[in-house]
């Protein structure tokens, strides 16, 4: 079925996901975040591709959970229906990079699942913040955690506490960005780092994506072990033996991502 709230396309071996809901600044609902949930688990599972972009317009990327259809909600409904882990994170079960192209606002939950990406490439004109506390709650989908980890307590504390935003210039200084690109660059930057990423060997990518997630839930010790055996298993691979053959041949590389 096609999402009402989504646009996907592939290119190649990259499936590009736009969040589509204008009028509200694809503001985040539920309908919205199955139907993203869906696509991503479809494009994880498709052979043919090998990493994801996920974007939203030029103003939003995404202006947070959508504030009408959570008003009504009561704390019971929310506990019951496990409001936001039922359905909003399908994404960190995904194992092909997900690369979160941000121009405009991301804010709560935006920013949220923008974090929740593998990296963020923002557009000059992009802007962060976790706003809860303007509308009487809190982050809920990971901001108090995530948000630190990017940047620090301090401007952590500061974007929780005061709702500052942080401009696309100091997300990069601080962390929580890997580049920022024009504006009018944004999609061809983050498709161009997608196609790069996906002519790799797929298995190569996908544990190096596991080991570097390591590093925020394994002490130091248990993430190296996690590293060095994977390191060694590819090693298994015909794509290393061919790596490193083409390498040393002074030719490109075919891989056959096995
Ligand atoms: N939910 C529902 N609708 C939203 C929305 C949201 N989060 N953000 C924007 N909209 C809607 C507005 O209601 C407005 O709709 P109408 O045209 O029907 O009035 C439309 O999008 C355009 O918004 P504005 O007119 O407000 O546009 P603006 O340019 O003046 O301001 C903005 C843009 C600064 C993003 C402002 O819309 C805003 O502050 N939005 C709310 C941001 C926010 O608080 N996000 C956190 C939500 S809570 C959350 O995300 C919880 C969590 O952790 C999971």
């Amino acid at each position: 079925m096609n999402p009402e709230n989504l646009l996907l396309e592939t290119d190649g071996a990259v499936a590009l996901i736009r969040l589509h809901r204008p009028k509200q600044l694809n503001a985040l609902n539920d309908a919205l975040m199955d139907e993203l949930g869906a696509a991503l688990a479809r494009f994880d599972a498709d052979d043919d591709i090998g990493c994801i972009v996920l974007t939203g317009s030029e103003r939003a990327f995404a202006a947070g959970a959508d504030i009408a259809a959570m008003a009504p909600k009561t704390f019971d409904q929310v506990l019951r229906e496990d409001f936001i882990s039922r359905n909003w994170e399908q994404i960190l079960r995904v194992r092909k990079p997900v690369i979160a192209a941000v121009a405009g606002y991301a804010l709560g939950g935006g920013c949220e699942l923008a974090m929740m990406c593998d990296f963020i490439i923002a557009a000059d004109d992009a802007r962060f913040g976790q706003p809860e506390i303007k509308i009487g709650i809190i982050p809920g989908a990971g901001g108090t955690q995530r948000l630190p980890r990017a940047v620090g307590k301090s401007k952590a504390m500061d974007m929780v506490l005061s709702a500052r935003m942080m401009d696309a210039q100091e997300a990069e200084r601080s962390g929580l960005v890997s580049r920022v690109v024009p504006a009018a660059r944004l999609l061809d930057e983050a498709m161009d780092t997608a196609r790069t990423i996906a002519a790799f060997p797929r298995q190569s990518v996908m544990m190096a994506k596991e080991c570097v997630n390591r590093a925020y839930s394994a002490p130091l010790a248990d993430g190296l072990l996690f590293e060095r055996r994977a390191f060694h298993s590819l090693f298994a691979t015909h794509d290393q033996k061919e790596g490193m053959d083409a390498f040393l041949a002074k030719r490109a590389p075919k891989f056959e991502n096995r």
